[in-house]
C-alpha cells in the first residue's frame, strides 16, 4: 500500500450553521413570520420553551462572525437562507431587505476567500404557506419553492457555487409527521409523510433542473442525515432488520437523489401498507433528469444504528428522544415487523445518547462511493455538550478529540478512493438546537446567552477547538 494520499489541496475545511438557529431578528426588515416561529411557541415543544427570535444575533453580528472565520482560515462557510426573509408570505412579494442581508453576508465571505455554501432550506417554511394550503402537505408547495429558490440563483448565483437544496428532507419529515416533534406536529401520519416527500422529491428536482439552467457549472446536491447501520449480530433475520431498514431509512431518500427513483422493496413495503404516495404523470422523469445532474450527496453524519427484528407487536415510532442532556433516557424505536434499533453497547455516547462512531464517517464515504459513485460534501458533523467558559476560556477537548478521530477516519476514506470535496463541521458558533435549547453546543465559537431571552451579552470567545480547527486548516489536515 502507498502512504496515505491525505485531502486534495482545494479540499474545502468548512462549518456550518442555518438561519433560524443563528441568525434571530425573526422579524426584522419585513421578514415573515415561518412555521418554526409558531411552533416553538406551543407549550411543552422546545426546551424550556426556547425560541430564536434572538438566536446568537448573527442578523446583526455577521461581520463579527465571518471576521473570526476568516481569521481562522475557513475555507467554506456553509449557511441556509430564510424563506420568510425574501418572501415574507412565501409567495408573491419579494422582500428587498432580505435579499439585501444576504447579499451582504456573501461579499463579506467572499471579501475574506470564504466560498459560500448555501442551503436553500433548512426547515423554516413560511407560515403563510402552512396557512393557505398546509406547506409541503400539498402539491402547490413545489411550485412556490421553485419560484424562492430562483430567486436566490437569480440574486446571487453569480457569486454562489455551491447549493444544497434541502438539509435532511428525512429528519424534518419524520419528526414532522411521525413524531410529532417538528411542525406540524403530527404523529404516525405515514400516508402523508410519503406524500409529503414525494412534493420534497419534486420540489428539489426541479430546483436542480433550474438552477443548472441557470447555471450549469454551478454544483448542487441535498443534505442527507445518513446513519449508517450495523445488524445486531449474525442471525440473518438481524441481517434482513439492516436490509429493510437501508431501505426504508437510508436509500429512500439517497436512491432519489442520485438515481431519480424509489428502492423497489421500501415501495413494495409501503403498497402493503397503503401508504404508497400519488405521482403525477412526469414525475418519474424528472426525477431522473434532476440525479443525472446532481453533484454530490451531502452527508450530516452524527451517528451510526444498529438493526435488530422487531415482530409485529412490537416498537414503533414515537416521541422517545433524549432532549434533556441526561444520559441514558432515549428510548428504542422501530418499525414493527420489521426492525428497531436498539442502543450499540460497543460505543460510547454524548450526553444525549448519540453514538460516538468516528469510523461511521468512513462508512458514509464508502456506501455513497460504491453505490452511486457520488462525490460526497460532509455538510455537518460534530458534537453537541456542555461548555463551560473558565477564565475567559473555553476548553473543549472531548470537541477536538470527536473531530479529530472523524477526520482521520474521513482520510482513510480519501485514501480508499472516495472523492470528498468538503467537511463542515456542525457548527460555527454556538446556535439553538432546535430541540435542546442553548444548553446543547456545537460551536468553535462560544456564545454568552442561555435559555432565558434577556440573559446574557452575546460575546463571542473562541474555544480551545477553534485554535486547534486553524491548525488542521493550516496544515490541509496533516497535523490533527
Ligand atoms: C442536524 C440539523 O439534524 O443536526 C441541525 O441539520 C441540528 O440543524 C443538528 O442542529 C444537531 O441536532 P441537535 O438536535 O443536537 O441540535
Amino acid at each position: 500500500f502507498e502512504k496515505s494520499k491525505g485531502f486534495p489541496q482545494d479540499f474545502l475545511w468548512g462549518s456550518a450553521s442555518a438561519a433560524y438557529q443563528v441568525e434571530g431578528g425573526w422579524d426584522a426588515d419585513g421578514k415573515g413570520v415561518s412555521n418554526w416561529d409558531k411552533f416553538v411557541r406551543i407549550p411543552g415543544k422546545t426546551f424550556k420553551a426556547t425560541t430564536g427570535d434572538k438566536a446568537v444575533d448573527h442578523y446583526h453580528r455577521y461581520k463579527e462572525d465571518v471576521k473570526l472565520m476568516a481569521e481562522m482560515g475557513l475555507k467554506t462557510y456553509r449557511f441556509s437562507i430564510a424563506w420568510t426573509r425574501i418572501y415574507p408570505n412565501g409567495n408573491g412579494e419579494v422582500n428587498e431587505a432580505g435579499l439585501q442581508f444576504y447579499d451582504n453576508l456573501i461579499n463579506e465571505l467572499l471579501k475574506y476567500g470564504i466560498e459560500p455554501m448555501v442551503t436553500v432550506y433548512h426547515w423554516d417554511m413560511p407560515q403563510a404557506l402552512e396557512d393557505q394550503y398546509h406547506g409541503w402537505e400539498s402539491r402547490q408547495i413545489v411550485d412556490d419553492y421553485v419560484n424562492y429558490a430562483k430567486t436566490l440563483f437569480e440574486r446571487y448565483g453569480d457569486r454562489v457555487k455551491y447549493w444544497i437544496t434541502m438539509n435532511e428532507q428525512n429528519i424534518f419529515t419524520s419528526f414532522g409527521w411521525l413524531k410529532g416533534m417538528h411542525p406540524p406536529g403530527k404523529e404516525n401520519d405515514m400516508k402523508t409523510f410519503y406524500q409529503v416527500n414525494h412534493h420534497a422529491n419534486m420540489a428539489h428536482a426541479k430546483t436542480v433542473l433550474a438552477l443548472k439552467e441557470m447555471y450549469p457549472d454551478a454544483k448542487v446536491g441535498a443534505s442527507f442525515a445518513y446513519s449508517p447501520c450495523y445488524a445486531y449480530d449474525r442471525k440473518p433475520e438481524n441481517a434482513m432488520a439492516k436490509a429493510d431498514y437501508d431501505d426504508l431509512q437510508n436509500y429512500w431518500w439517497m436512491d432519489v437523489y442520485a438515481y431519480g427513483r424509489y428502492p423497489r422493496s421500501a415501495w413494495a413495503y409501503l403498497e402493503s401498507q397503503g401508504v404508497t404516495p400519488q405521482m403525477e404523470d412526469g414525475d418519474e422523469d424528472i426525477l431522473k433528469k434532476a440525479a443525472a445532474l446532481v453533484d454530490f450527496m451531502g452527508v450530516n453524519y452524527y451517528q451510526t444504528c444498529v438493526a435488530e427484528y422487531n415482530d409485529i407487536n412490537g416498537v414503533g415510532m414515537t416521541n422517545t428522544m433524549n432532549n434533556t442532556g441526561e444520559k441514558g433516557t432515549a428510548q428504542v424505536q422501530g418499525v414493527p415487523g420489521l426492525y428497531k434499533n436498539p442502543a450499540n453497547d460497543f460505543l460510547p455516547t454524548t450526553d444525549w445518547d448519540w453514538t460516538i462512531d468516528p469510523m461511521g464517517i468512513r462508512m458514509c464515504c464508502r456506501d455513497i462511493t460504491s453505490r452511486y459513485d457520488l462525490p460526497v460534501v460532509i455538510s455537518e458533523n460534530g458534537l453537541g455538550a456542555f461548555d463551560k467558559v473558565e477564565d475567559g476560556q473555553v476548553h473543549d477537548p472531548y470537541r477536538i478529540a470527536y473531530l479529530k478521530a472523524h477526520i482521520e477516519e474521513l482520510k482513510k476514506a480519501i485514501d480508499d478512493g472516495c472523492r470528498v470535496l468538503a467537511y463542515c463541521t456542525w457548527s460555527y458558533t454556538d446556535l439553538l438546537s432546535w430541540l435542546n435549547g442553548y444548553q446543547k453546543r456545537y460551536g468553535f465559537v462560544y456564545v454568552d446567552r442561555e435559555e432565558d431571552e434577556n440573559s446574557g451579552t452575546l460575546n463571542r470567545i473562541p474555544k480551545d477547538s477553534y485554535y486547534w480547527y486553524k491548525k488542521v486548516i493550516e496544515t490541509n489536515g496533516e497535523e490533527l
